[in-house]
C-alpha cells in the first residue's frame, strides 16, 4: 500500500488495525463473498455498489461495508499526492466557484462537513455527468455511489486516517489535507466524469 496522505499507513507496517491492513481486509471479504456467488465474482467493485439492490440480502452488507471501503480508498489514494496542494485551476476552479460558492468557502464548508460526521465516514464532493459539484458526508464506508452519484474525491474521516499524527484533532486534519489533494489528478476525474467514464 502506498503511502500519500501524511498519516495514512504505510505498506510494510505490520501492526495490527493499520489502514493497508484494512484494505486488504476489504479485498479478503469481497473475495470470500464472490467464491460462492457467481455475479459477484463478475461485477467491478464499483458495479457492485452502483446497484446493491442486485446484491443477495445474505451478503449484502458484506458487499456495501467492503466494497465501499475498497471504492472510496482507491480514490482516496488517487487524489493525494506529495508535493501536492495549492488550489485547482481550469473546469474543476470555475466549477468550485459555480457550484460552491468559491475555494475558500468550499473548503471551509468541506472541513466543517467532515467535522460533523458522526463517528467514522466520509466527506465527498460529488459530481454529475454536466459537471456540477455538490458536497456530500456519508457515515461509515457508503459511497455516494451507492446513491447514483459519481465521486470527484473525498476525504477519509475515520479515525484511522489521522490518529497516528492528529491523534482526535480531526479538524486539524482536515485543514491540513489540502497540502495534500492532488488538484491535477482530481481534474482528470472532473473529465473523466463528464465524458462518463469515471468508474470509482
Ligand atoms: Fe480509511
Amino acid at each position: 500500500m502506498i503511502q500519500k496522505g501524511r498519516s495514512i499507513k504505510i505498506a510494510g507496517d505490520t501492526r495490527p488495525g493499520t489502514v493497508a491492513d484494512l484494505f486488504a481486509a476489504y479485498v479478503a471479504a469481497l473475495n470470500g463473498a464472490a467464491k460462492d456467488n457467481g455475479m459477484i465474482a463478475k461485477a467491478s467493485v464499483g458495479e457492485l455498489i452502483a446497484d446493491l439492490g442486485q446484491v443477495p440480502e445474505s451478503i449484502r452488507t458484506v458487499i456495501r461495508n467492503n466494497g465501499g471501503g475498497h471504492a472510496n480508498h482507491t480514490m482516496f489514494w488517487e487524489v493525494m499526492g506529495p508535493g501536492a496542494g495549492g488550489a485547482p485551476s481550469g473546469e474543476v476552479a470555475a466549477a468550485i466557484t459555480r457550484d460552491l460558492g468559491g475555494f475558500d468557502k468550499f473548503k471551509a464548508d468541506f472541513e466543517a462537513a467532515g467535522l460533523k460526521v458522526f463517528g467514522s465516514g466520509w466527506v465527498f464532493v460529488t459530481v454529475d455527468r454536466a459537471g456540477k459539484l455538490a458536497l456530500l458526508p456519508q457515515p461509515n464506508q457508503d459511497s455516494p455511489i451507492m446513491a447514483g452519484h459519481k465521486v470527484l474525491f473525498g476525504n477519509d474521516v475515520w479515525e484511522h486516517a489521522y490518529y497516528l499524527k492528529y491523534q482526535n484533532r480531526r479538524a486539524d486534519y482536515l485543514k491540513a489535507w489540502w497540502n495534500v489533494v492532488n488538484w491535477p489528478k482530481i481534474e482528470e476525474r472532473y473529465a473523466a466524469a463528464k465524458a462518463g467514464k469515471l468508474a470509482i
